[in-house]
């Protein structure tokens, strides 16, 4: 059996309402891993791509937080109409989706625009 070739994870973290930081679940409008789950059917990826479910990947205030490896590229505020976006153009196309990446002053700092400042 080959290996996967790309991994996409997609954090389905849920904090308690109202918690400071937010969770990617509370900020999804759908339930974003069935939908790449079945993008990538659809596509005859199955195998060969893998949608999995993950904890917090810590860039909450940024979420739906979706990620994508071998080539590290991270996606924030993915809602279920980019989905199909996504899986055609980047995974099929190898055209990362420009309009959804997290900039990389927002990715692991202590603070950037979208993040409070901690009290
Ligand atoms: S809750 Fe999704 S990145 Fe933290
Ligand atoms: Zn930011």
């Amino acid at each position: 059996m080959p290996k996967f070739q790309k991994h996409i994870f997609i954090c389905t973290n849920q904090r308690e309402p109202g918690s400071a930081r937010g969770s990617c679940t509370e900020r999804a409008k759908g339930d974003l891993q069935k939908l790449f789950k079945a993008a990538i059917a659809e596509r005859d990826l199955k195998g060969r791509v893998r949608a999995n479910q993950s904890g917090c990947l810590d860039q909450c205030e940024h979420g739906p937080t979706v990620v994508v490896y071998p080539e590290a590229v991270w996606y924030g505020r993915v809602q279920p109409e980019d989905v199909s976006e996504i899986v055609e153009s980047h995974i099929l196309n190898g055209l990362p989706v420009a309009r959804l990446m997290l900039r990389d002053e927002c990715i692991n700092t202590v603070s950037c625009e979208h993040k409070r400042p901690r009290e």
